[in-house]
């Protein structure tokens, strides 16, 4: 009571009510207030939706780092109504916003989003639900559960397995290998990793996985403590897929140099080239050797949704753990992921009780809790999005979007390879595309210069959206394609900028 008087007489000329009432609460002023806010947050979308034709404004980092030079947030505070600060943010942000929704937009793997999924966001943040136990959940928790069994089935993992919602496929990969390094430790030396820490031995420790596949693996390594030295690249096929003989090479070699092979990660659905690594065959290489087997499907995972294209998972049943992003193929906003394991007894090395959150008695009363399962905390009830999809649209409409994004990629190889001024890399197995401007093949031209300059050009310009890689030390450029409402004019369009680009390189070169 003292605090509140205090803070009202510090904000001379404000009455309760109107300090009060930014709070979500059931009060009626201040309901009224959340439904006006909410109402005028909408129109400001709508409006963007109706100004924004094309991916990008081409506003240049000067120009967007003065705007920022002139705010200083504590000058502002109180008084700016919630109209001027979606105007404000209109010229900070909004105007500017790279938007993932566009058609032309084809650059890195961000899918357009669904309104069901949009819906839930405002119950999930308004309600504010934490799904870390029974307690702060309730009813949520059982969603959360249904999607993890949902998708157990889909992967094709036995009852006992288990999952958890995370924040991304960075997430999810690092409890894959997590959960691969401690089972390791535990099998091996007979000890807690969790307890006792590493053994002297974990600076050997190896984990195969492809030359393509996603840098999160490296990184994961280094945190997991393992260094990223215990990541052997294994070279790749034409296809740009894990080569088996080659991994049984790469175990072999460092088996005889004194490393100690843990576990090994295919990939379904890499990055650049949305290759899928031979998963049947790597299960059968990591059952001989006994190692783990984990599948990043963070691109791939939304196969699963495909009658016609699920196939391509097959194997995937086959491992220890998964990584599946729904923010990438289910069409989901981001955050919206899933860790997946094929025997839940090994949630058992990251599980951890603490009285007063989730205690072995509230365990033993049969509650339950999702903390024991995540490496998070407070965690976002991120699973309502996806429950509120399949509610409303069902598996089979995402599944159609599926097939629809994988034939317009092959149109479009088609197309890129046609028009006889691309060199094409890759057929793509689901929809990513890399490729290069070369006119004249054959000739002593720079080849990554041109490249490099064509995708900088149309970021800058922000009719089109297009991403860049390399490959073999080349500059390559890459379209991954995840809109269903995108079309091959689309595309058309897209490569005729490409080329518009190229030819003033070479004019002005
Ligand atoms: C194959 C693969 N794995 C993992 C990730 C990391 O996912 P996130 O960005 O959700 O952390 C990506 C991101 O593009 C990816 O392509």
């Amino acid at each position: 009571m003292l605090q509140k008087s205090y803070a009202h007489q510090l904000l001379d000329g404000l009455t309760k009510d109107q300090l009060y009432k930014y709070i979500f609460s059931e009060l009626p002023e201040n309901k009224a207030y959340y439904q006006k806010s909410m109402n005028q947050a909408v129109n400001a979308i709508v409006e963007h939706l109706e100004n924004r034709n094309e991916p990008f404004s081409g506003a240049s980092l000067e120009e967007v780092k003065v705007r920022f030079s002139k705010i200083f947030i504590d000058d502002t505070g109180y008084g700016a109504t919630l109209h001027e600060v979606l105007d404000e943010l209109k010229e900070l942000y909004l105007n500017d916003a790279i938007s993932f929704h566009n058609r032309k937009y084809v650059a890195h793997l961000n899918c357009p989003i669904l309104t069901p999924a949009l819906a839930a966001e405002v119950i999930i943040s308004s309600i504010n639900t934490s799904m870390d136990t029974w307690d702060q959940s309730a009813g949520g928790t059982f969603i959360e559960l249904k999607l993890i069994d949902w998708t157990l089935n889909k992967i094709g993992y036995p009852v006992d397995s288990d999952g958890i919602f995370t924040s991304g496929g960075t997430q999810s990969n690092m409890m894959g290998l997590l959960l691969a390094r401690d089972h390791f430790i535990h099998q091996r030396y007979k000890i807690d990793p969790k307890v006792d820490g590493l053994p002297p031995e974990a600076t050997r420790f190896r984990i195969f996985c492809s030359e393509v596949s996603h840098f999160s693996l490296k990184k994961n390594a280094a945190l997991l403590g393992l260094g990223q030295k215990s990541i052997v690249s294994v070279p790749v096929n034409e296809y740009y897929q894990m080569d088996t003989h080659t991994l049984i090479h790469a175990i072999e070699k460092e088996r005889l140099s004194g490393n100690i092979p843990i576990a090994i990660v295919g990939t379904a659905g890499t990055t650049d080239f949305s290759s899928i690594d031979p998963l049947s065959d790597i299960a059968e290489v990591a059952e001989t050797y006994n190692l783990w087997f984990h599948v990043d499907a963070a691109y791939g995972g939304g196969l699963v949704l495909s009658d016609k294209h699920c196939y391509k998972l097959k194997g995937i049943e086959l491992s220890d753990s998964a990584t599946i992003d729904y923010h990438k193929t289910f069409f989901q906003p981001v955050s919206s992921s899933g860790f997946f394991m094929r025997n839940k007894t090994h949630v058992d090395y990251i599980k951890y009780h603490a009285d007063y959150l989730n205690s072995k008695e509230q365990e033993e009363e049969g509650l339950p809790n999702m903390v024991k399962k995540s490496i998070q905390t407070t965690r976002r009830f991120d699973a309502l999005k996806l429950w509120m999809t399949l509610r409303m649209m069902g598996r089979k409409k995402l599944g159609q979007y599926i097939d629809d994004i994988i034939y317009l990629a092959q149109q479009t190889a088609l197309m890129l390879r046609e028009r006889g001024k691309f060199e094409v890399l890759n057929q793509p197995e689901i929809s990513a595309i890399v490729f290069r401007y070369n006119p004249i093949p054959g000739t002593r031209i720079d080849l990554c210069s041109v490249n490099a300059h064509i995708r900088k050009a149309m970021f800058n310009e922000g009719k089109a959206l297009i991403a860049s890689t390399k490959v073999k030390g080349q500059v390559y450029l890459k379209f991954t394609l995840l809109n269903p409402l995108t079309e091959l004019k689309d595309l058309e369009e897209i490569a005729d900028i490409i080329q518009k680009h190229g030819e003033e390189y070479f004019r002005n070169n």
